[in-house]
């Protein structure tokens, strides 16, 4: 029998690229999202891809006896995958106990529910955000964590603590804590991607919207970082390559607690993107130099090794993928799923 895995959050960016990854893997999917910044079509779009259905609840995971019900009804499950929860670092900072109750409160949820029905493993969506402003890079997993500059980062940092001590307290519980670089990108069909409610907070969905003329131009955020343009460096990764590593946690899944970062070990300028964005996709970006951001760090990038070496997982896509997928994405659906 297929192993059953769990994802919370499945509806959104990563979560649909991540349910799609397991059921061509052979698993069956289960999906839990409120939608409250998601689409029910990307769950309909991932059936379709992979020919196979999907088990979707509407619920929100902070709803334990939603949750439980949810879980007696689906049966013996292998897996869960934790994406659910606030996930805007800007609003974050006007809203910090919105965003403390919320993504603390599923992940304890999360934490009961794996007790309560033997569910063997949790693998956690955290992110490079837990390093703070580390400075020096690329980054392992031993790499000081902490000085997070905003609480949504504080929030996955408590997550990855509150799974920690439980898995102390459950040795036959395996947690798995992937820390994300940046994702971008969309699956190559075009018929999932990123669907950013409002004005975009991050780099990719701002150019893609720049690019297909939903906005005037790009705001650069500081040309005086100590980098080669000068330009903030961060390591993109391909949504694909992200999802598959999810699939791999799963499968190299051991009792205990391990920690993966999921990153290509390659920093790339804002400029070196924009560049690669215009001539990949035959396509116009104008920009303009601003401020630097508050909050944002010169470099960012991971050192990958680890994932490789125990989960056999790199990443397979480069920056030209990245802009092309992510632009061809954009052009198929210039509202997202709301057409
Ligand atoms: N940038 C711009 N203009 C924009 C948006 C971004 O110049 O309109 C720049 C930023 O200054 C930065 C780079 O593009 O140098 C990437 O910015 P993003 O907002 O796309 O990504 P961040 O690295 O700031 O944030 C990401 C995730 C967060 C996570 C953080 C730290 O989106 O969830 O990494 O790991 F918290």
């Amino acid at each position: 029998m297929a192993s059953k895995v769990l994802l919370t959050g499945g509806a959104g960016y990563i979560g649909s690229h991540t349910a799609l990854e397991f059921l061509l893997a052979g698993y069956e999917v289960v999906v839990v999202d409120d939608l409250s910044n998601s689409s029910e079509k990307a769950i309909e779009r991932v059936e379709k891809l992979a020919d196979k259905s999907v088990r979707f609840e509407r619920l929100n995971v902070c709803d334990g006896e939603a949750m439980r019900k949810l879980l007696t009804e689906v049966g013996a499950v292998d897996a869960i995958v934790h994406f659910a929860g606030f996930k805007a670092v800007g609003e974050s900072v006007q809203k910090p106990v919105e965003y403390y109750r919320n993504n603390l409160d599923s992940a304890l949820v999360v934490c009961e529910a794996a007790k309560e029905f033997n569910i063997p493993k949790i693998v956690f969506s955290s992110s490079a955000t837990v390093y703070g402003l580390a400075e020096r890079v690329p980054l392992v997993e031993t790499s000081p964590t902490g000085g997070c500059t905003n609480p949504y980062g504080w929030t996955k940092y408590m997550i990855e603590q509150i799974l920690r001590d439980f898995a102390k307290a459950t040795p036959s519980l395996s947690v798995t804590l992937l820390r994300y670089f940046n994702p971008i990108g969309a699956h190559p069909s075009g018929e999932i991607g990123e669907d950013p409610l409002g004005i975009p907070n991050n780099l990719a969905p701002f150019v893609c919207q720049v690019a297909v003329g939903r906005r005037p131009k790009l705001n650069v955020f500081g040309n005086d970082y100590p980098t080669p343009d000068g330009t903030g460096v961060r390591d993109y990764i391909h949504v694909v390559d992200l999802a598959k590593g999810h699939v791999a946690a799963c499968d190299h899944a051991k009792p205990g607690v391990k920690v993966y970062n999921l990153g290509t070990g390659r920093g790339y300028s804002v400029l070196e993107l924009v560049e690669t964005f215009k001539r990949v996709n035959n396509v116009d970006v104008p920009y303009e130099i601003v401020d630097r951001r508050p909050g944002d760090v010169a470099i960012c990038f991971a050192d990958a090794t680890l994932a490789r070496e125990e989960l056999g997982w790199t990443a397979q896509y480069g920056l030209d993928e990245m802009c092309r997928d992510a632009y061809n994405w954009q052009k198929k659906n210039p509202n997202g799923y709301r057409d």
